[in-house]
Parts: C-alpha cells; sequence; structure tokens
C-alpha cells in the first residue's frame, strides 16, 4: 500500500500550499496535503488571526478541505516547515478520525531531500476514538 503512494507529490502541494500561509503573528509557515483512499490529494495552510485561538493548523485546513469533499478515509498526510516541525496534538487527533494506525504522516523542509516517515500510531499510541462511545 505505501509503496504505492506519490509521497513527492503531496510534498510538492505541501509546499505550494505553504506559499500561502497566513502566519503574520508567529511568521512560522506550514502547509500540509492529505492523500485520501479516493486517490485525491488536498491541500491546506495555517490560517492565523489577530484573536489567536480562532486561528487554524495547515494540516486540519487539508483535512477538513478533504472531508467537506466528501472524503472519510484518509492514507496519508505531509507536513512542510522550515525546520521538520511535527503536527500538534489536536492535528493528530483530527487526523486519527478518518486514518487506520497504518496511515504515513511524513515530515519534510521547505527545500531540501530530508524526509521523516512515521505511521499515525508511531505518533498517537493507544488513540482516543469513536470505538470508545459505543
Ligand atoms: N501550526 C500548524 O499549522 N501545524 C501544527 O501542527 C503546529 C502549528 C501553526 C499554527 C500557527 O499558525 C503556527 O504554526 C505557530 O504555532
Amino acid at each position: 500500500m505505501n509503496r504505492n503512494i506519490d509521497i513527492e507529490r503531496l510534498v510538492a502541494l505541501a509546499r505550494a500550499a505553504r506559499r500561502q500561509a497566513y502566519a503574520p503573528y508567529s511568521h512560522y509557515r506550514v502547509g500540509a496535503a492529505v492523500l485520501a483512499k479516493s486517490g485525491k490529494m488536498y491541500a491546506g495552510c495555517n490560517v492565523e488571526n489577530a484573536a489567536y485561538p480562532s486561528g487554524l493548523c495547515a494540516e486540519r485546513v487539508a483535512i477538513f478541505k478533504a472531508v467537506s469533499e466528501g472524503e472519510r478515509r484518509l492514507v496519508a498526510l505531509v507536513v512542510v516547515t522550515s525546520n521538520l516541525g511535527s503536527p500538534c496534538g489536536a492535528c493528530r487527533q483530527v487526523f486519527s478520525e478518518f486514518a487506520d494506525d497504518e496511515a504515513m504522516i511524513v515530515l519534510a523542509p521547505a527545500r531540501g531531500k530530508s524526509r521523516r516517515v512515521y505511521c499515525l500510531q508511531d505518533l498517537l499510541p493507544n488513540r482516543f476514538g469513536a470505538a470508545h462511545l459505543l
């Protein structure tokens, strides 16, 4: 399964999205891209707000774009920052809602070839999910 995921295309989309980041307060620009089980890809950037908590991370923008287009299963998430920043806890949990333990999470820099590759279980072990509510 992972062999067929075009990570470099997701990295390119996330890099392009990062260029649209609206981050006048932190100046920390983030781009993200997700691959849905359908094969479609969705990208997003962080969008800050003068009322700080009203802003949103790039990962959740990308995930919510996918879900709002009808996607329900996501198989990969790529995050692009200047320094291989890792998704925050809230973004891991939101990704978890739509992903299996084996879903890939890849960190990539804005420039350069280094990649850090994880699966969701690495970054969110013993996760809370729908099954706990049954
Ligand atoms: N940010 C993300 O977009 N994703 C993360 O996983 C961590 C943080 C954004 C939020 C805010 O706009 C800026 O980075 C600094 O926290």
